[in-house]
């Protein structure tokens, strides 16, 4: 083979190439062209061989000759590629064209839960006190939902809650004092405690107006050497006026709650009739919002608190409860059916 055969051999080689590329449509198509023109194997990296065969005097411009259709070979087929590329853009854009004339889907956002935007109130106004916010499971230990709160297994106390219980030792909690417990074991007994637990709790009770197996309560507790019962009532005065207007009062009652002692139960007077009575209040004034009462010492103790050092408050409530009177809503059953004329009205 001498230089003249060469350059005819690498003409014919470039027009199989364009005709090749012809009929190439995509990147794939592309690389296997281009391997087989252009690869180790392809004819024209073989032509380097022949070399040893042509005369000193023609062997640069042998060389030349094959380098030169090496590199238009790879400008057809880079031309190729990026005529592939635009096509490719072309073809995405047509696709995803957006027809500004069509209609919109009827489109409403959302809106948080009426439940979640009270428990956010209470959040914000308690973490402002210094509050912590603290969660713990749903599915409890016997020990951490009863008996750490001062209600032994067995302990008629156990029948004020009705317990969905999953084994002998696991349940669904029944209220989210647990994490009051949680909390003071993690603190080690050493630490003021100051939280609210915010949370589901569940009961086996059949629902209705007034009834449901699963609601939200608000736990609160705080612990250190010179918390006192005024204190609690401070406290309570400001999460009542927070939730129910500013002019509002409230009364302790006694009560009992096994994991607190002294215990109370708090009404505030009721926001309908400004404590005149009415069919609200059931013409008592007062309207009962909930639980609260002086750490018991044996819940401090097992807990890991010294009760000769520390003392503290708690007190629950529930969230369908305040939202109920606050809104007039006369069925509890209203917050969980997600029935859209309901849940609209507190956007
Ligand atoms: N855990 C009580 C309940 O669910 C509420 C409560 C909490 C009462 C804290 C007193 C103190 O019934």
């Amino acid at each position: 083979m001498d230089v003249k055969d060469l350059n005819k051999r690498i003409k014919t080689l470039e027009e199989q190439l364009i005709q090749a590329l012809e009929e190439v449509e995509s990147q794939h198509d592309l690389q296997q062209v281009k391997s087989r023109y252009l690869g180790k194997k392809a004819e024209i990296s073989q032509l380097m061989r022949h070399m040893k065969d042509i005369p000193d005097d023609d062997k640069p411009a042998f060389g030349k000759a094959v380098n030169e259709g090496k590199q238009r070979f790879t400008e057809l087929i880079e031309a190729k590629r990026e005529e592939i590329r635009k096509a490719e853009v072309e073809r995405k854009l047509r696709a995803e064209r957006i027809d500004l004339t069509l209609d919109a889907p009827d489109f409403t956002p959302g809106s948080v839960h009426i439940l979640n935007q009270i428990v956010e109130e209470i959040e914000d106004l308690f973490i402002g006190m210094g509050y912590r916010v603290k969660e713990g499971p749903e599915i409890e230990t016997d020990e951490y939902n009863f008996e750490k709160l001062n209600i032994p297994k067995d302990h008629p106390a156990r029948d004020m809650q009705d317990t969905l219980y999953i084994d002998d030792e696991h349940l669904l909690r029944t209220h989210t004092s647990p994490v009051q417990v949680r909390t003071m074991l993690e603190y080690g007994g050493e630490k003021p405690v100051k939280i609210i637990c915010p949370g589901k709790v569940y009961r086996r009770d059949d629902d209705d107006a007034t009834h449901s197996h699963q609601f939200y309560q608000i736990e609160g507790l705080v612990v250190d050497e010179t918390t006192t019962m005024s204190d609690l009532k401070g406290t309570l005065l400001k999460v009542a006026r927070a939730m129910f207007g500013e002019d509002r009062e409230i009364r302790l009652r006694p009560s009992y709650f096994p994991f607190t002692e002294p215990s109370v139960e708090v009404d505030v007077t009721c926001a309908n009739c400004d404590g005149a009575g009415c069919s609200v209040c059931k013409h008592s004034g007062y309207i009962e919002i909930l639980g609260a009462g002086m750490v018991n010492n044996a819940v401090l103790k097992s807990s890991g608190y010294d009760p000769k050092r520390y003392q503290g408050f708690a007190f629950g409530l529930g969230i369908e409860r305040i939202a109920m009177l606050r809104y007039g809503i006369e069925d509890i059953r209203h917050f969980y059916v997600n029935d859209l004329r309901f849940n609209r009205q507190f956007r």
